[in-house]
């Protein structure tokens, strides 16, 4: 059934492919975004736009009827999480509980949240099961757990259907649809800026980590594989209930395994060098997905390391033409 959704964020990455996909299966989709971090002509086509603040824009909307809110919009910078929490706790925290008190005055069903793994912090065990123990070592981590707490009791106080989507590392691009961070903070645009020319070397964050290269490990996960979760958790969200998924490919890669694949998919040398560790990374985040998989029916489809940096390194280069 084609629903009546609002995409807050869809001018951002992950948000604006989701809302691409959600307009491709049929669904309405109002995008609302500050355009704070955010493009409007990453705004995809069919979808209104209203350019403002995710809750109070929102909220203006939901007096017409919508059958959901998928809720992108937020802060996600981890260094900038320690210097200025408080753009966190207002931004984040507070932005989402004036979201959910609105979808809860208008009586709005459904709500789909992007968590992080940033919730589970420094893992004990790897992979990363949704049962693991949440510990984040970073504003921005609590931030979102903050968030979940606060959905589980409106969910159950309150009979909303909710999903929190917990992202393991989002790469890879849709179509027209990609990363372009004015601040790039992400490991395998800031490889690619290296390939285009834009930069002069990569800087590996740490060698000396416990995994067989001494690079830190991550889950790649393709953003198009995330947004295939997004449309299965509208499905099965049910009222009260507030179910959270880890989405990852559970297959981890070194920092160097990732600059190789960008050398090898673009067919530039990209010189790297060692540089000290970023604070707060841990050394292996690789998530467990099984639930998502069984619950959802979710079976991520490109998993391929290189093909995930293909797809990116496409985007990059029609990005650097257009
Ligand atoms: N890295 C480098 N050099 C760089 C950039 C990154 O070596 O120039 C390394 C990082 O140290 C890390 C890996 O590459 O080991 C991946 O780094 P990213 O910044 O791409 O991604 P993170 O794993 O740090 O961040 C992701 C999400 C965050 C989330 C975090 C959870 O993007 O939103 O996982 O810890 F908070």
């Amino acid at each position: 059934k084609a629903l009546k959704l609002i995409v807050t964020g869809g001018a951002g990455y992950v948000g604006s492919v989701c809302a691409a996909r959600l307009l491709e299966a049929g669904h309405e989709v109002v995008v609302v975004d500050d355009l704070s971090t955010g493009h409007a002509d990453a705004v995809p086509d069919g979808a209104r736009f209203v350019e403002g603040d995710a809750a109070d824009a929102t909220a203006g909307l939901l007096a017409e009827g919508f059958d959901g809110v998928l809720h992108f919009a937020a802060t996600s910078l981890v260094g900038e999480s320690m210097q200025d929490p408080g753009k966190y706790w207002r931004g984040n925290v507070f932005t989402a509980i004036r979201l959910l008190d609105a979808m809860r005055e208008h009586g709005t069903p459904r709500l789909v949240f992007s968590s992080t793994a940033a919730t589970y912090g420094e893992p004990e065990r790897s992979p990363i099961p949704e049962t693991a123990p949440t510990m984040p070592t970073n504003t921005y981590g609590a931030s979102k757990l903050a968030i979940d707490h606060a959905i589980t009791s409106y969910a159950r106080a309150h009979g909303l259907a909710a999903m929190s989507l917990r992202y393991f590392n989002v790469a890879g691009a849709y179509g027209r649809y990609g990363e372009r961070h004015t601040v790039e903070t992400h490991l395998i645009p800031l490889v690619l800026q290296v390939a285009t020319g834009h930069r002069e070397q990569i800087q590996i964050f740490g060698d000396d980590y416990p995994t067989e290269d001494g690079t830190a490990i991550r889950d790649y996960i393709h953003v198009s594989d995330l947004a295939d979760a997004h449309l299965l958790a509208l499905q099965h969200a049910e009222r009260g209930v507030h179910r959270i998924y880890n989405l990852g490919n559970g297959t981890g890669f070194s920092v160097r395994q990732v600059i190789e694949a960008c050398r090898e998919v673009t067919g530039h040398a990209i010189p790297a060098a060692v540089a000290p560790r970023r604070e707060g990374d841990p050394a292996i985040l690789v998530a467990a997905s099984d639930r998502a998989r069984e619950e959802l029916g979710w079976k991520p489809e490109r998993t391929d390391l290189y093909g995930i940096v293909a797809d990116a390194w496409r985007f990059t280069q029609e990005r650097a033409q257009a």
